[in-house]
């Protein structure tokens, strides 16, 4: 161990240098002493401080807000087995069983010799091939009993995990190494992204339009954000170009920490142009030079596939200096990797992260647009809504309204996993009934769909007619299947231990209470539960709500909220008769009335119909 701190950790100067000895470059620089040290030690943090200009208290800040940045040392192979509900589904019980007794040690431990580490981490976005592993930067899909027997025999032989993807691994060039490792499953190609899609001709066009034209186009096409929220595109990026301001920030989210949401990650493989396409019209649309892709940690496979493209973009003149030989139109973009959080999504923390702080949300208004990335006006859009924006420059903003409904126009890439057939990437106009995406994907037994992932909606087969659309079902992407057999109390549960696991911690209600949401589901799945219970789950979720910063609160007690109103029998079925009264004694929803006057917000839990 003293060779580990004594001598990698002079190398930490050389490693700061290399990023300019800049704070806000706090993230690039940690993640770097973690590839090479396998951990951040007190020693390497106080050096950094000093190269930066920060306390060693800031630095720690960051240090230890990561999931895959350790401040206690790691393996030199770090396996990390994707614990995900659908991985569990798939038979994740047995891989961490063949791993712990090939190698010795327990989920959460490090070998005696340094030369292992298991860990489970929630939804690294393979759930189309689960179970699915990271092990060191590979990612391995779609293992078995025996297949996990042969990664550990392998590592155990001291063979690199590259070699686990091919044997012939470093002749390929970063998309073969890509597309050796990860599956696409494309199960369905439409008009605006995944079909045939002429390179860069939405930019070609862009650059003969004022920016204002541009805005408008995006805003007539109808384009709202693929991201979640679906916040208007043609509005977001026309507040921004309003804003006076010296510099502007274009910035990708390509953080998908979604359970359930890999649409980002085909995309990023197959349509990177595309993506970086849309970024350069957004960036020209509002007068940005620089802008950032923030790629989730998990997705670190991807990062040498997406510095080639950048690079070749940049050698035909597509980013840089005069792009397109237009002088005064100069843009470039920097890839910042994520670091293991699921709350780096949402669009502040994403920024915070991009700044190299840690990744708790900021308070708004002010919106990003005002004052974002280091302070400057930002766009924060997600992969797919650049990459249709690309679209929508060469196409028209007529042909991108005519897809879809009245109030979702174009396609949507639909993400399946779980019990069906053919788990994959649909791209399918907004509009679709749930049960024609279960027909496609093979998966008519199912009994319960969660729809947007585990901050959207679980809803029964007297569900499956509804549309999928902003205006009925909407989602990010997630389409989650779940047969009869499945234990709907446990996904609920397992729902609610991500949402602890992910809490930035900023908020007590969001800390705290989905600890207490968890146990109450417990209770409910031990049998111990009242109908007392429900009342509490009730109040305790509308506190949650109410009273939390950012979405990943607003929406944590959805599992719970969505299945009692659409799936009420699973609840009164394990719920015990006499009732004790323990939990109804505190009226939380009294306890919390004079904050809520005071900050002007509604009940929720009276006012919304949680079957939507
Ligand atoms: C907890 C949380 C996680 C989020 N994760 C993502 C994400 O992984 N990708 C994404 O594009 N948006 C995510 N969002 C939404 C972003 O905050 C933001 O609305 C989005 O990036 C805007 O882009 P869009 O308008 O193109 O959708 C998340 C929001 C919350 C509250
Ligand atoms: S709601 Fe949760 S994740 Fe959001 S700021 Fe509060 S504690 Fe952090």
């Amino acid at each position: 161990m003293a060779d580990l701190m004594t001598v990698r950790d002079t190398d930490v100067a050389e490693i700061c240098g290399g990023f300019g000895n800049d704070p806000h470059r706090l993230l690039d620089i940690l993640l770097t002493i973690q590839r090479q040290n396998h951990w951040i030690s007190p020693q390497a943090m106080t050096e950094v401080a000093a190269c930066v200009g920060l306390t060693r208290i800031e630095v720690e800040g960051t240090a230890s807000f990561y999931s895959f940045l350790s401040l206690t040392p790691k393996g030199r192979v770090s396996i990390r087995l994707c614990d995900d509900i659908i991985d569990r589904h798939a038979g994740f019980a047995a891989v961490v069983a063949v791993f712990e007794a090939e190698l010795g040690i327990k989920l959460g431990q490090t070998s005696a010799d340094g030369q292992f580490s298991l860990d489970q981490t929630p939804c690294i976005g393979m759930c189309d091939q689960a179970p699915a592993a990271m092990v060191n930067e590979v990612i391995l899909t779609k293992l078995t009993v025996d297949r996990a027997r042969e990664v550990a025999r392998s590592l155990q032989s001291g063979q690199r995990p590259e070699v686990l993807v091919s044997a012939e691994f470093e002749p390929l060039t970063p998309y073969q190494r890509v597309v050796a490792a990860v599956d696409n499953n494309i199960r369905q190609t439409g008009a605006v992204l995944l079909g045939p899609v002429p390179r860069d001709e939405g930019l070609r066009k862009a650059v003969e339009m004022a920016p204002e034209a541009i805005i408008e186009t995006i805003r007539a096409s109808g384009l709202r954000g693929c991201g979640g929220a679906g916040f208007t595109t043609g509005a977001k990026w026309r507040f921004a170009a309003n804003e006076t301001a010296a510099k502007r920030f274009v910035l990708c989210n390509a953080d998908e920490g979604e359970p359930g949401t890999f649409k980002d990650r085909v995309l990023l493989t197959e349509r990177p142009d595309l993506l970086i396409e849309g970024m350069t019209i957004a960036a020209r649309a509002v007068g940005a030079a620089e802008g950032l892709i923030y790629l989730r940690g998990e997705y670190v496979y991807l990062r040498d596939h997406l510095l080639s493209v950048l690079a070749a973009r940049r050698e035909a003149g597509l980013l840089g200096q005069s792009i397109l030989g237009i002088q005064g139109f100069d843009f470039d973009v920097r890839l910042q990797m994520g670091a293991g959080a699921y709350i780096c999504g949402e669009e502040g923390a994403l920024i915070s992260s991009c700044e190299g702080l840690p990744g708790t949300p900021k308070t708004r208004p002010p919106f990003p647009v005002t004052r974002g990335y280091l302070g400057f006006p930002t766009v924060v859009n997600n992969v797919e809504t650049f990459s249709h924006a690309a679209r929508i420059l060469d196409k028209g903003a007529a042909w991108f309204h005519a897809i879809g409904t009245e109030g979702s126009h174009g396609t949507k890439l639909f993400c399946v996993s779980g019990d069906c057939v053919w788990p994959g990437v649909y791209e399918l106009p907004y509009g679709l009934t749930v049960m024609e995406l279960l027909a496609l994907s093979g998966a008519e037994d199912a009994a319960a769909v969660q729809v947007g992932g585990p901050s959207g909606t679980m809803i029964g087969r007297d569900s499956f007619h509804r549309k999928l659309s902003f205006d009925d079902l909407a989602t990010g992407g997630a389409v989650i299947v779940f047969n009869g057999t499945r234990n709907i109390l446990e996904i609920v549960e397992y729902y609610l231990s991500f949402f602890v696991h992910e809490s930035c911690g900023y908020c007590t209600p969001c800390r705290v209470g989905n600890v207490f949401l968890q146990k109450a589901i417990q209770k409910f799945r031990g049998g111990f539960a009242g109908a007392e219970d429900i009342e509490y789950l009730k109040d305790l979720s509308a506190t949650i709500i109410e009273t939390s910063r950012c979405g990943l609160g607003t929406t944590s007690p959805n599992p719970v909220l969505t299945t009692l109103a659409n799936f009420p029998l699973v609840y009164s079925a394990v719920r015990r008769e006499s009732e004790d009264g323990m939990l109804a004694a505190f009226d939380i929803q009294s306890a919390i009335s004079n904050a809520r006057g005071i900050a002007h917000r509604r009940s929720y839990i009276f006012d919304r119909d949680f079957t939507k």
